[in-house]
């Protein structure tokens, strides 16, 4: 066990025996024992663990690694265009089977997100968009004036489709997150491509933006990407991150797939960054990595199962998720807490309105963060309930 995992159950004054016995070693796979042992160093948050923004605790694959270092020497020195930025874009199209002129590469998704608003939406083309999902289309169109149709999410937490395409009417642009961020929900590719033909056929001019950050997380084999359908049709576009299952926040990667014009439009409507040298040779290994996203899914998906049954066993549920986040009705609110939390050193997510008095959003960590998160998470709730401080 490590020193600060040590530490951190000695300030929580919990034991640590047990938590990795020989019978949890045995019955682990290869890849499991693999991120659990640390054969990836988890990242240093200064003794706290962040379960807050949907990063990925096990970074990249060892080849995208490889291919980080294998890039550094002199040639950085030539950066007018940087070394491996057309490989990547090429890379990207073809693994989509699209020209070149169909991708558009940005440093992160959400310079894709914050341009195909302000390209597509203005004073009179509102913004539909869902509530709770990823924020960054709805500042964007806050920021330029644009009025924000927000869709509360349906019952079950997934976005209400119905209710989006008809407030899709005369908008500017429609933002569909597939998977959904917090809630963690997803539609299938027939109900994607059903929305999308609707919308298409009774708001021609209404772009759709499919977010597809998290879908490398989907354990639902019916869920595709939408790439075909924005191959096809005019001012349907998909976005992609590098910073979940690809493990790359940090370089700050994202990509989109569309007809030109759209992407153009795009292009145009706001800078969307200067991918660099590094970031594109990891890009680039990183796509042609299948095997590890394949293995960092099943991570996820452990991890996943561990901390829904550690919630269900106290009592609180939550949807099922394709995403590496969950998002726990804790029938509290979620401020109070992250605050808690935040006092035992685990930080968690912010709120999310309309849920912000019920719900708190948890970013799945690495295997050996949450078991310590759950102690945590056990002390604080057992202590709220019983009217005792967090702390
Ligand atoms: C749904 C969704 N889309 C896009 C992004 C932006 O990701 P990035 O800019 O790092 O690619 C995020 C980040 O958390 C997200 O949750």
């Amino acid at each position: 066990m490590s020193l600060s995992r040590r530490h951190f159950f000695r300030n929580l004054g919990l034991g640590s025996a047990g938590l990795l016995s020989t019978s949890f070693v045995i019955g682990r796979g290869h890849e499991a024992m693999a991120f659990e042992l640390g054969a990836v160093q988890a990242p240093d948050d200064g003794g706290f663990i962040r379960i807050s923004s949907n990063e990925n605790a096990r970074g990249p694959g060892r080849k995208t690694m490889d291919a980080l270092r294998n890039s550094l020497s002199p040639r950085v020195g030539r950066g007018y265009p940087p070394d491996n930025t057309a490989d990547l874009v090429a890379t990207i199209a073809d693994l989509y089977g699209v020209g070149h002129d169909h991708v558009i590469v940005g440093t992160g998704s959400g310079a894709i997100l914050e341009a195909g608003t302000r390209a597509f939406c203005s004073a009179d083309k509102p913004l539909v968009t869902a509530a709770p999902t990823y924020g960054t289309p709805d500042q964007a169109a806050r920021r330029i004036g644009a009025p924000v149709k927000m869709i509360r999410v349906d019952r079950s937490m997934g976005l209400d489709l119905d209710a989006m395409a008809d407030a899709a009417k005369g908008a500017g642009m429609i933002f569909f997150c597939n998977p959904n961020n917090p809630t963690g929900t997803v539609h299938n590719a027939a109900a994607v491509e059903k929305f999308v033909r609707r919308v298409k056929q009774s708001s021609p001019e209404t772009r759709i933006l499919i977010d597809e950050a998290y879908i490398d997380y989907t354990h639902d084999p019916g869920v595709k990407t939408a790439a075909p359908l924005a191959k096809e049709l005019p001012g349907v576009f998909v976005t992609r991150s590098f910073s979940k299952a690809h493990g790359m926040a940090g370089l700050r990667l994202g990509y989109s797939i569309g007809q030109p014009a759209t992407l153009q439009a795009i292009s145009r409507a706001w800078s969307l960054g200067s991918i660099n040298t590094l970031t594109a040779a990891a890009g680039v290994a990183s796509l042609r990595d299948a095997k590890h996203i394949d293995d960092e899914r099943a991570e996820n998906a452990r991890v996943r199962d561990f901390t829904l049954e550690a919630f269900k066993t106290m009592g609180f549920e939550a949807p099922d998720c394709h995403t590496n986040c969950i998002f726990v009705d804790l029938k509290r609110p979620a401020k109070q807490f992250r605050d808690a939390c935040a006092a035992l050193k685990v930080s968690v997510g912010r709120d999310f309105p309309p849920f912000e008095n019920t719900h708190s959003r948890i970013t799945l960590g690495s295997m050996d963060e949450m078991k310590q998160a759950v102690q945590v998470f056990k002390r604080v709730l057992t202590a709220s309930s019983t009217g005792a401080v967090g702390r």
